[in-house]
């Protein structure tokens, strides 16, 4: 049974990608320092798959405990990296923080694949790296611009760092680009956690409908876009999940192109901030309480995915709509809401 180390397992994308591991037969640790995400995950993941998964909570920063892990565990034989900072906005505010955080721990993490000779390694990378793209849907040769952020640019630079690690060492990597990961596991026991007021379009749809925010504001409507409202590509997190499993799949079985292939992960649709409104109140049946409010800084007015490589290459069949995307978030928003009812009467 392979055994393969995820970082960042505790997170949104982490512990839904550690289900599908466990789920496809793999052996599975994390690594997670807890900084951005709680042991909550954790339980989901053992009433989901039945198995109790062992985290280290180490940050990668610290060499010497990161190191530590692999002296225990010699016989890995592939790393997903997700455990990063990822917030847009908090990144322009503190640029080192996020350098630091992403930078810092991908180096250290580099530093271990090297010194035990760890074969095989993939990243989570993101579609910021484009920027505002010139032309829509973007390939995994369209041109890379510069970031919009330094969390954009951490994950521009992370690309770079492991394109020349991989010339010069034996260990093989995919850089896999997500779109916009949203929804929750379909088991309704795991979701996204957002700490603080939510930045992102489909939590902050969620919470304003369960009445954890009075009222949702749409970053503008007079967008180039058939509504006028931003278009983006929306993918299931399951679906991201399970991209990640054949991407491991994929190198364990080395067919690889080249020693460092890249992969869109999105479900090579558009849809606009108006159209996801009108497809959570379809699914819901809840009228969502909004308004639309000026531009937001540093937002792309179109991107979409070209899919195609990661559907021949990878084999990835993607599984859920938009409809079924905003089912499972607003059933997550639900089961939060039942949680805190019940700590709050406990
Ligand atoms: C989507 C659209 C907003 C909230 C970011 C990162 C990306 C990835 C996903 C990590 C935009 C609009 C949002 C709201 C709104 N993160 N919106 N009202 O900015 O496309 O991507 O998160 O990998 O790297 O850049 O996602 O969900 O923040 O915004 O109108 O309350 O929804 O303006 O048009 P984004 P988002």
């Amino acid at each position: 049974m392979p055994k393969i180390l995820v970082t960042g397992g505790t997170g949104f994308i982490g512990s839904h990608t550690i289900i599908d591991l466990v789920e496809n037969g793999f052996d599975v640790i994390s690594i997670d320092d807890f900084s951005r995400s709680t042991s909550i995950a954790l339980s989901g993941i053992e009433t989901i798959t039945g198995k109790k998964i062992k985290n280290y909570s180490v940050d990668l920063k610290n060499f010497e405990e990161t190191q530590a892990v692999f002296m225990e565990h010699t016989d890995i034989d592939g790393i997903i990296h997700f455990a990063a900072y990822k917030a847009v906005g908090e990144s322009v505010e503190e640029p080192i923080l996020y350098y630091e955080n992403n930078m810092f721990g991908l180096i250290n993490l580099l530093k271990c694949v090297q010194e035990f000779g760890v074969p095989n390694f993939v990243f989570s990378s993101s579609c910021t790296v484009y920027g505002n793209p010139d032309v829509i849907p973007v390939t995994e040769q369209t041109p890379i611009k510069p970031a919009e952020s330094p969390y954009g640019a951490t994950k521009q630079m992370g690309e770079t760092v492991i394109r020349d690690f991989t010339k010069a060492t034996a260990t093989n990597a995919i850089l896999l680009r997500y779109f916009n990961p949203v929804g929750a596991h379909p088991s309704g026991h795991i979701g996204e956690l957002p700490v603080g007021r939510p930045q992102n379009l489909v939590p902050a749809i969620t919470q304003t409908a369960i009445g954890k925010l009075p009222k949702m504001m749409v970053h503008g409507n007079d967008y180039d876009t058939r509504d006028g409202s931003c278009v983006r590509d929306y993918i299931h997190v399951s679906d991201i999940a399970h991209a990640h499993t054949l991407a491991i799949q994929y190198l364990l079985e080395e067919k690889n192109e080249t020693a460092c292939d890249v992969f869109n992960l999105g479900t090579g649709k558009g849809v606009t901030v108006l159209e996801a409104i009108q497809a959570f109140e379809k699914v819901s049946g809840v009228p969502l309480n909004y308004s639309i409010g000026p531009r937001r800084a540093g937002d792309v007015v179109a991107i979409y995915a070209n899919n195609e490589a990661a559907v021949k290459k990878l084999g990835w069949n993607i599984q859920y709509d938009i409809d079924k995307m905003m089912d499972t978030a607003w059933k997550w928003e639900l089961r939060l809401k039942e949680l805190n009812d019940q700590a709050m009467n406990n």
